[in-house]
């Protein structure tokens, strides 16, 4: 059966949070929808790299251009992500906020 949500677990804060959202959503825009203040100071543009998560389980896209520059400038780790450039691609996520 066709899933339209993708379910989270968030660790934020010391607190793990269990959500569900619209899978077409970004991580940004999920985590904002479950009220987690994830700064994003160019606007969810891939530039400002305040939007951070590490992806801890799930399959998430693959990196756009733009955040293979970002990724690369910072050393990031693989599952070091801009969560206004990513998507689910499962239907579990676990996401850490740092
Ligand atoms: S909000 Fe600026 S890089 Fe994601």
């Amino acid at each position: 059966m066709f899933k339209s949500r993708t379910s989270y677990v968030v660790h934020y804060d010391e607190a793990i949070l269990k959500k569900t959202a619209l899978k077409t959503w970004t991580l940004l825009k999920a985590l904002r929808s479950f009220k987690i203040p994830v700064p994003f100071s160019c606007g969810g543009e891939g530039i400002c790299t305040t939007c951070r998560v590490i992806v801890v389980k799930g399959k998430v896209s693959e990196r756009t251009p733009l955040e293979k520059e970002r990724a690369e400038e910072r050393n990031f780790l693989d599952n070091e992500r801009l969560s206004c450039q990513c998507w689910p691609l499962e239907q579990n996520i676990e996401i850490k906020v740092p």
